[in-house]
């Protein structure tokens, strides 16, 4: 991977070399830190690079270093200018991935949330696809359960939770699928390793409520929105039994990275025909035109980098 050419570290763009923390930083020792993942998508046509929803992102950010007990001096319309600063230097002119890292900077040993500095930093890279097979992957059931709300709560994009999806993400790709389907402690489906999910089910389509368990991903809402009000269809917030999965016409992943991977296996079983279906291939093209700021109703999720 190559790495950025700068940061944004202690309130100002550094070049990436100077965004240094000491071994002993709070976060890197008990994971007490939060993070977001946001994509740029450039329009060659109108030669402008567009962040998808920065600032529903950053509203989550927000929450999530709230559920840390950190109290930023900044605001998701601060952190969207210097995400966009941070863009400009980097004069990226390609897709790209943008992370911003909400840590404890203290250097103390002693595992509390209380009486500690949070600090921001913020990088991007260059990005293409996230999954090799994004119109047909293979996925397993993992024997990981999901991180329960009373343990580390998946609702907030806690640095310390992504030892689970670490887990998860390794054992399937070792056993030779594509990603894993994640069941909570009561064994109804959550979401894959870093990605919500979604099957049709006679065709209403399907995806776990914010209550099992998932982070309250941007790109859900997004598709919830689109299936609704532009693909006519039915969508059900609801418990998803492991074997409903087996029977579904067809099931999906989404999120910021994988953007939406149609999944056509599910443990050696077809999803519906074993192909790319149809409601999974309508909504991955409306997907990248809406992302890409081709559609005008939709223009206002797009926030523009550079300057006309
Ligand atoms: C565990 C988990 N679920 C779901 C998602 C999808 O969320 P979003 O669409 O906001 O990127 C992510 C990615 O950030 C994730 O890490």
């Amino acid at each position: 991977m190559t790495l950025p050419n700068f940061a944004f570290f202690k309130g100002r763009i550094v070049p990436y070399s100077e965004a240094k923390v000491g071994v002993l930083t709070h976060t890197l020792n008990y994971g007490t830190g939060v993070f977001g993942g946001l994509r740029g998508y450039w329009n060659n046509d109108e030669q402008q690079l567009f962040i998808f929803r920065p600032l529903d992102h950053y509203r989550r950010f927000l929450e999530s270093a709230k559920l840390l007990l950190m109290e930023l001096p900044y605001s998701e319309s601060d952190a969207v200018r210097f995400t966009i600063d941070l863009l400009k230097a980097e004069n990226l002119r390609t897709d790209c991935y943008i992370r911003p890292i909400c840590y404890y900077g203290d250097e103390i040993i002693g595992v509390r949330l209380h009486g500690l500095h949070p600090e921001l930093t913020i990088v991007s890279i260059p990005f293409g696809s996230y999954v090799e097979n994004e119109e047909g992957s293979h996925v397993t059931i993992s024997s990981w359960k999901r991180v329960d709300d009373n343990m580390i709560p998946a609702r907030g994009k806690i640095a310390g939770a992504y030892v689970n999806s670490a887990f998860i993400k390794t054992d399937a790709q070792r056993a030779g699928f594509d990603e894993a389907i994640v069941l909570n402690q009561d064994g109804h489906v959550s979401e894959g390793s870093a990605e919500n999910f979604f099957i049709v089910r006679k065709g209403v389509v399907c995806t776990p409520p914010i209550t099992e368990n998932i982070l309250e991903g941007i790109t859900r809402r997004t598709v919830m929105m689109l299936l609704r009000d532009d693909l006519g269809l039915e969508v059900a917030e609801r418990q998803i039994d492991r074997t409903e999965v087996y029977l579904a016409e067809e099931a999906f992943f989404c999120g910021t990275g994988v953007q939406i991977a149609a999944i056509t296996k599910v443990d050696y079983r077809p999803v519906g025909t074993g192909k790319l279906g149809p409601i999974t291939r309508d909504l991955r093209r409306l997907y990248f035109d809406v992302v890409r700021g081709r559609v005008p109703k939709y223009r206002e999720l797009c926030t523009p980098v550079y300057q006309k």
